[in-house]
C-alpha cells in the first residue's frame, strides 16, 4: 500500500477557513486589516516562490546561505530523529538540511507543515524521491492546528524549525503565544531553529518589498483575487496598487493596497459591503525586523535557550539553535 502524502489535520478544516469572520472584521474597521494568511492561495504561493528568486529579496538567499554554511554543524549538535518544519512551502531550503542529516542519521523523519495543500502535495512527492530513506509526512493545516496535533503526537527527539522570518508576520502578541505554543509542543532537550531577518538600513528593506518587477505588487494584489475566489467579491484589482513602507519606530515593513478611487464592494458569502474612500488603505501584512539579541532573550523567557546564533557577513539574516 503506498502511503498517503499528507494529513489534513482538520477535517473541517475548509470549512472552518473559510468562516471570514476575520474579514468581516478587518474590512469593518478603521483603518482597514486583512490577515497574511489570505496571501497563501496556489497562486499566491507561487507568486511567494518567485519573490524569494528576486535580486531585491535578500532574506532567501541570505539564509540559504547560512544554511549552506553550517548545516552540517546543526545535524551534528543536535543529531536528531525528526524534523518538524512550520510553513515549509516548496521546502527548497530545507534539503540543505535534509542532506546534512542524511550524513550523520540512518532513518530520519521530515513532516512539513503548509496551508497549501497544492504546494505541500507536490513537494512531499518529490521530496520522498529525493530522499528514500527519509519518512516524509506532510501535514496541511495552519500553524496553530499543526502545534496543537503535534503536542499529542510525540515520537521521539525533534527539532522544529520555522525558517525565512515567518515570525516576523506576526504581531508581537502574536508572536508571544506563539513561542508559548512551540515551547509546549517541545519536550526537555528537544531543538527549535528560527531563521530571522536583522534589522538593516531603510532603502534595502524598502527595495525588498517593492521590487522593480512587480512581483510583490502582484502578490499583494492577489489577495484580494483570493477573497474574490474564496467568498465571491467583487474587488477590481486595478482600483488598488500595491505600497510597502519601513516603519522605523516599529521596526516593520508596512504592506498596503491602496485604494486609487472611491467604490464599494461585495463580498457575496460573507453578506459583507464595503465601501472603499479614494486614498483609504487596507493593512496586509506586517514584516517585523530583528535585534538578535532581543529575541533572543524573548526566547529564553519561553524556556528556548539559545544554544548557538549564526549570521551571514553583512550581518543581515540571522538562524538561531535553541533548545528545551
Ligand atoms: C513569508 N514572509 C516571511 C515574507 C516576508 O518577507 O515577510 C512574506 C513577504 N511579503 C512580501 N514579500 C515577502
Amino acid at each position: 500500500m503506498i502511503a498517503q502524502p499528507l494529513t489534513i489535520l482538520d477535517h473541517h478544516y475548509q470549512e472552518l477557513n473559510n468562516g471570514g469572520e476575520d474579514v468581516i472584521q478587518g474590512l469593518s474597521q478603521n483603518p482597514k486589516i486583512l490577515s497574511p494568511k489570505y496571501f497563501y492561495d496556489d497562486p499566491g504561493s507561487q507568486l511567494f516562490e518567485k519573490i524569494c528568486e528576486l535580486p531585491e529579496y535578500y532574506p532567501t538567499r541570505t539564509e540559504a546561505w547560512i544554511l549552506q554554511q553550517y548545516a552540517d554543524e546543526i545535524a551534528e549538535i543536535t543529531n536528531c530523529c525528526e524534523l518538524i518544519e512550520l510553513g515549509s512551502g516548496s521546502s527548497t531550503k530545507t534539503q540543505v538540511l535534509l542532506d546534512a542529516y542524511q550524513k550523520i542519521a540512518t532513518s530520519c523523519r521530515y513532516v512539513p507543515i503548509d496551508v497549501s495543500g497544492g504546494i505541500l502535495k507536490t513537494s512531499v512527492l518529490q521530496l520522498q524521491k529525493k530522499y528514500p530513506d527519509f519518512s516524509i509526512h506532510g501535514l496541511l493545516g495552519t500553524y496553530e492546528q499543526a502545534l496543537v496535533h503535534l503536542e499529542s503526537s510525540y515520537l521521539q527527539s525533534r527539532m522544529l524549525f520555522f525558517l525565512g522570518s515567518s515570525l516576523g508576520n506576526f504581531n508581537p502578541e502574536e508572536c508571544d503565544s506563539f513561542l508559548n505554543q512551540v515551547s509546549r509542543t517541545l519536550q526537555t532537550g528537544d531543538f527549535f531553529l528560527l531563521g530571522i531577518d536583522l534589522q538593516k538600513p531603510q532603502d534595502i528593506l524598502e527595495a525588498a518589498y517593492n521590487d522593480s518587477q512587480e512581483v510583490t505588487a502582484a502578490f499583494n494584489l492577489n489577495m484580494l483575487s483570493h477573497l474574490n475566489w474564496r467568498f465571491q467579491g467583487d474587488f477590481d484589482i486595478n482600483l488598488f496598487r500595491h505600497q510597502a513602507i519601513y516603519n522605523q519606530v516599529d521596526h516593520q515593513i508596512e504592506m498596503y493596497l491602496h485604494c486609487q478611487k472611491s467604490h464599494c464592494v461585495f463580498l457575496e458569502v460573507l453578506g459583507l459591503k464595503v465601501d472603499f474612500e479614494a486614498g483609504e488603505s487596507i493593512l496586509t501584512e506586517i514584516s517585523r525586523k530583528f535585534d538578535l539579541r532581543t529575541i533572543e532573550t524573548q526566547l529564553q523567557s519561553k524556556g528556548l535557550n539559545t544554544v548557538k546564533t549564526w549570521t551571514d557577513e553583512k550581518g543581515w539574516f540571522g538562524l538561531i539553535l535553541c533548545q528545551v
